[in-house]
């Protein structure tokens, strides 16, 4: 299970798990997509529309509903979504004073965990109790970083949290590796940008690195991956890289 976390918003997490889904699914991979992010962005970027939930996130969490029921099931070949919708916001309240709270997702994930191969939670853009249950939750963490100046300045913060929840509620998680996106190849700072960070994460940057893309701006509002959109695309063809070097890292690891 792979947490996509960054408290920064706008730094490609939903876009990543999305479109990583996408590229596994078609490697025969059983993907569950979770939203966890009140926006709901993953749920609308693969076209499922609020309206027709009956149940989402928010309902399994607080224990209206199963998980089981929650999910969206075959939303593509091979791809389960447990949808959002901005409801979700109310979850971080009510589950203030209850058991377990942290580890809420853990525990309605557990039992449809063995029908899948890989399990991506897209987080919400801060390190509230819905991200600590996506770290606690998961057994590794991939952190987008968009490839600006300052690009490192909040990821210490991402690590300290990772840190915390590794001495409580979640002793074996990862960090599964720092992936670069919004790479502008035309500009010298975004080169100066990944070498800063590689400096920082030797062993943990991914190899692959997203391009900027307007193709991979452009898919969401059409409720398709990039996979789908455009899948000759240069974004298409990274996130396709990003996908198989996640599975590697996943196989070396024991997440
Ligand atoms: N590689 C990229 N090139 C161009 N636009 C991108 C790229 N990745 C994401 N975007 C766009 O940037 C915005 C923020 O990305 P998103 O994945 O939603 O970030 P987050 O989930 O971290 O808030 C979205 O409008 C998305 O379509
Ligand atoms: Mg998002």
């Amino acid at each position: 299970m792979v947490a996509f976390v960054n408290q920064k918003g706008g730094v490609g997490k939903t876009t990543s798990a999305v479109n990583i889904a996408a590229s596994l699914a078609r490697r025969e991979r059983r993907i569950l997509l979770v939203d966890i992010d009140p926006q709901g962005n993953a749920t609308s970027s693969l076209g499922v529309e609020r309206a027709d939930l009956e149940f989402t996130i928010y309902d399994a969490l607080t224990g209206d509903a199963d998980m089981a029921n929650a999910r969206v099931t075959a939303v593509r070949d091979n791809i389960d979504l447990v949808p959002a919708s901005p409801m979700l916001a109310g979850a971080e309240i009510e589950l203030v004073d209850s058991d377990r709270r942290e580890r809420r997702l853990a525990d309605v994930l557990g039992p449809i965990l063995p029908d899948y191969d890989v399990v991506l939670i897209d987080s919400p853009p801060s390190l509230g109790l819905l991200t600590v249950n996506a770290l606690t939750a998961a057994g590794s963490v991939v952190i987008p970083v968009q490839c600006e100046y300052l690009a490192l300045e909040g990821v210490s913060q991402v690590l300290s949290t990772i840190d915390l929840i590794r001495k409580g509620l979640n002793p074996d998680l990862e960090l599964l590796g720092v992936l670069m996106t919004m790479y502008d190849g035309r500009t010298k700072l975004a080169g100066h940008v990944v070498d800063e960070v590689r400096r920082y994460f030797p062993d943990h940057l991914f190899s692959a690195v997203v391009p900027r893309s307007v193709r991979l701006a452009e898919a969401p509002s059409f409720g398709q991956s990039i996979t789908e959109y455009d899948p000759s695309s240069r974004g298409a063809r990274a996130y396709v890289d990003v996908a198989d070097e996640l599975l590697a890292r996943l196989a070396g690891s024991n997440s």
